[in-house]
C-alpha cells in the first residue's frame, strides 16, 4: 500500500527533531483544548458531555522510521512530515455511535481546521472487525514568524468499540500480526456482538431521553 502525501505547505520551516516534536506538541494542544471547548459547551447546552474521554500522544521515533521504511522512503524529516499522517494522534471516545457523528461533525465545523482526509471505519469497518471514525485534520500552528499547517490525526470511537481495539491490537502485538485463525473468527464476532450492543444501548438512551422529555425534567 502507497502512502499518499498530504499537502501541506510549510513543512520547511520543519527542519529538525526538535522542531517535529515542537510543532506536533503544539498541534495536539490546539486541538485538545477544542476537543474541550466543544465539550463543556455541549455541557453548558444540552447538560450532557458526549465525550468519555480524550487522549492524545506522539509517535515514537522508533515507529515513525519503522512505517517510512515498510512504505520505502528514506529517514528524512521531510519525508516524515509529508508522508507520516498519524506522528500526532488524538482518540477521542465517546459513549453513543450518534455522538461520533456529531463530534466529528463539529470538529470539521471549524474554519481554522482543515479536514484532509476521513476515513469512517464505522460505515465500512475493517477485515478484522475494527470500528471507528478517523480524520486527518490540518492546524494552523501560529508561531512568532510564521504559520504551520500541522497534521493531526482523530480517531473518535465508543467505549465498546476501544474496549474491543485495545484487545485486538495487544493480540496482534502478541502474535506479531499473525494470530491463529480461530482468535481472529473470536474477534471478529465480538466486533460484532460490540456493534450490536452500540445499537442497542443508543436505542436504550434515545427511548430513556424520551421519557425524561414527556416528563420535562433532566436525569443527568
Ligand atoms: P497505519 O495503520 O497507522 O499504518 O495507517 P493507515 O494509513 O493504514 O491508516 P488506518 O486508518 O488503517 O489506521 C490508522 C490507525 O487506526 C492505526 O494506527 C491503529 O491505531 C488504528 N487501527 C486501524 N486498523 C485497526 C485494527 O484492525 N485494529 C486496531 N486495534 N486498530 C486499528
Ligand atoms: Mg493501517
Amino acid at each position: 500500500m502507497s502512502m499518499k502525501a498530504l499537502p501541506l505547505k510549510y513543512f520547511k520551516e520543519i527542519n529538525n527533531w526538535d522542531t517535529v516534536i515542537f510543532i506536533y506538541n503544539a498541534a495536539l494542544k490546539e486541538i485538545g483544548t477544542k476537543i474541550d471547548i466543544l465539550n463543556d459547551e455541549f455541557q453548558h447546552r444540552h447538560r450532557y458531555n458526549p465525550i468519555e474521554h480524550v487522549k492524545s500522544r506522539l509517535k515514537k521515533p522508533e515507529s515513525i522510521v519503522k512505517k517510512l521504511k515498510a512504505h520505502g522512503y528514506d529517514t528524512t524529516i521531510e519525508n516524515m512530515v509529508r508522508y507520516v499522517n498519524d506522528i500526532a494522534g488524538i482518540r477521542i471516545t465517546c459513549s453513543f455511535t450518534s455522538d461520533i457523528y456529531r463530534i466529528a461533525e463539529m470538529l470539521a465545523n471549524q474554519s481554522d481546521l482543515k479536514v484532509i482526509a476521513i476515513k469512517d471505519y464505522i460505515q465500512a469497518p475493517k477485515e478484522s472487525g475494527y470500528r471507528s471514525y478517523h480524520m486527518i485534520v490540518a492546524i494552523p500552528i501560529f508561531l512568532s514568524d510564521s504559520v504551520i499547517d500541522t497534521k493531526v490525526e482523530i480517531q473518535i470511537r465508543t467505549v465498546a468499540q476501544d474496549f474491543w481495539a485495545t484487545l485486538e491490537h495487544k493480540i496482534n502485538y502478541k502474535f506479531e500480526g499473525n494470530a491463529p485463525q480461530y482468535i481472529k473468527e473470536e474477534l471478529q464476532e465480538c466486533a460484532e456482538m460490540v456493534w450490536h450492543l452500540d445499537e442497542r444501548m443508543l436505542r436504550l438512551n434515545e427511548a430513556i431521553s424520551q421519557i425524561v422529555e414527556s416528563e420535562g425534567e433532566d436525569i443527568s
